[in-house]
């Protein structure tokens, strides 16, 4: 694996890091306030090719491989955590299992936007009772004629809202559990597909999370992807990728809230002396860099791996697993260095701390990524470089 990123990657970075400081981080906290999806900035990304940083250039996207993927995430995500979700759903969840598995027509009517950054697309594969337990899907498609009638609800779905398309997982055949999951694409606007409600959240308050309700929605035969049946493994492919953005993102929040540390450990005075001189100020900065640092790598390992060809869903749990328990533990420091001014708004790490919590809970728990680890060691396939 490559330590050094190449001139092209370095590019992409730089230009992320260039609109995210210029962009993004200036209304960070007002869109956090008033749980305000970034309409403006988003399309700005897709402009900039970030929407669809990993689609194929045929389908409108940018064709970079995953390492560029990262690195743009983790700066996107160091200036707001909700954009970087929007951006790694978009890529990950809804983008590669459509450029994998959709026909060209598919690709043509409902990538080709999305890819480009014209519209949003969503995953919605959790319901009520399926979280962690995701092969207990109850939402069902009928075959009736050349149309599949879906009835059901799909929870904490996000992008749910603006998304123009809607990457949906049904029981097309009951009996046979997972291996009779089925995905379509539903598009926005589908007579009996409506927005139920959007969540009031704890953090990456301005991408929207939201509940989907089918009701006698007739979608066509076309808009399946794949074959009937093929559902499971799409989504559980899908999320092996999309962990890694997902550990990018995590990575992202726990940077940002470092670097804002160290800057506040180099200006603030207690006992006389900047507090960045006292020792168990320096500790928690050290602990930060050293986790950070460590996340990173597993992060780029998996990209690495993925962009490769090479097996990589044990690393991705390991990445995501790592980036999220530090982007919490480093948030939370980032407020014990910030003291009282850590617990107010205005130092920025309040919404880091909010927003960290997130990735150790979608995509996977952490509890998930180490039963994922944990059976693949047993199994003994780990696919570590
Ligand atoms: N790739 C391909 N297939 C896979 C797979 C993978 N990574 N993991 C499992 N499968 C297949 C298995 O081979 C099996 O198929 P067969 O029986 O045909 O061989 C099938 O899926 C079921 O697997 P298991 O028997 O291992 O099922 P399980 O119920 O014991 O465990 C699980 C499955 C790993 C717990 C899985 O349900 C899981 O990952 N749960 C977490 C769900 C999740 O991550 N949800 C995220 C929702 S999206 C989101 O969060 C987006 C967002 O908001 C940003």
């Amino acid at each position: 694996m490559r330590l050094d990123l190449t001139p092209e990657q370095q590019m992409i970075q730089a230009t992320a890091r260039e609109f995210a400081d210029s962009q993004i981080r200036p209304i960070a906290a007002e869109i956090d306030r008033e749980a305000r999806f970034p309409h403006e900035t988003v399309k700005r990304m897709g402009e900039l090719g970030f929407m669809g940083i990993t689609i194929p250039e045929a389908w409108g996207g940018s064709g970079a491989d995953t390492v560029s993927y990262v690195v743009a995430l983790e700066e996107i995500a160091r200036a707001c955590a909700s954009h970087a979700v929007i951006m790694s759903v978009n890529n990950s969840l809804y983008g590669a299992p459509l450029a994998q598995y959709g026909t060209d027509a598919q690709c043509q009517r409902f990538l080709r936007p999305v890819a480009s950054g014209h519209a949003q697309g969503c995953f919605a594969l959790t319901e009520p009772q399926a979280g962690s337990d995701a092969t207990n899907q109850a939402t069902l498609a009928v075959l009736d004629g050349e149309d599949y009638v879906v009835n059901g609800r799909k929870r904490f779905i996000t992008t749910g809202r603006e998304a123009a398309f809607a990457l949906v997982f049904c029981q097309t055949d009951r009996a046979k559990g997972h291996r009779g999951i089925s995905a379509f694409v539903i598009e926005k606007g589908t007579r009996g597909f409506t927005v139920a409600k959007t969540e009031d959240k704890l953090g990456i308050r301005a991408s929207d999370t939201a509940e989907l309700v089918f009701d006698d929605c007739r979608v066509p035969r076309a808009n399946r992807l794949g074959e009937e049946g093929q559902g499971f493994k799409i989504a559980m492919s899908a999320i092996d990728a999309g962990r890694i953005g997902i550990a990018a993102q995590a990575l992202g929040i726990a940077a940002g809230a470092y670097e804002r540390s160290v800057a506040y450990a180099r200006d603030r005075k207690a006992f006389g002396v900047p507090i960045g001189e006292h020792q168990m100020v320096q500790w928690m900065l050290a602990d930060m860099a050293v986790a950070i640092d460590g996340a990173r790598l597993l992060t780029l390992r998996a990209a690495f791996l993925k962009d490769a060809g090479r097996p990589y869903a044990t690393a991705a749990a390991m990445a995501k697993l790592f980036a999220a328990e530090t982007a919490m533990k480093v948030t939370t420091d980032a407020i014990q260095v910030h003291g009282g001014y850590g617990f107010i708004k205005e130092y920025e790490v309040e919404r880091a701390f909010r927003d960290a919590k997130i990735t150790q809970l979608y995509e996977g728990t952490s509890q998930i990524q180490k039963l994922v680890i944990g059976r693949d060691l047993l199994r003994g396939g780990h696919d570590r470089a």
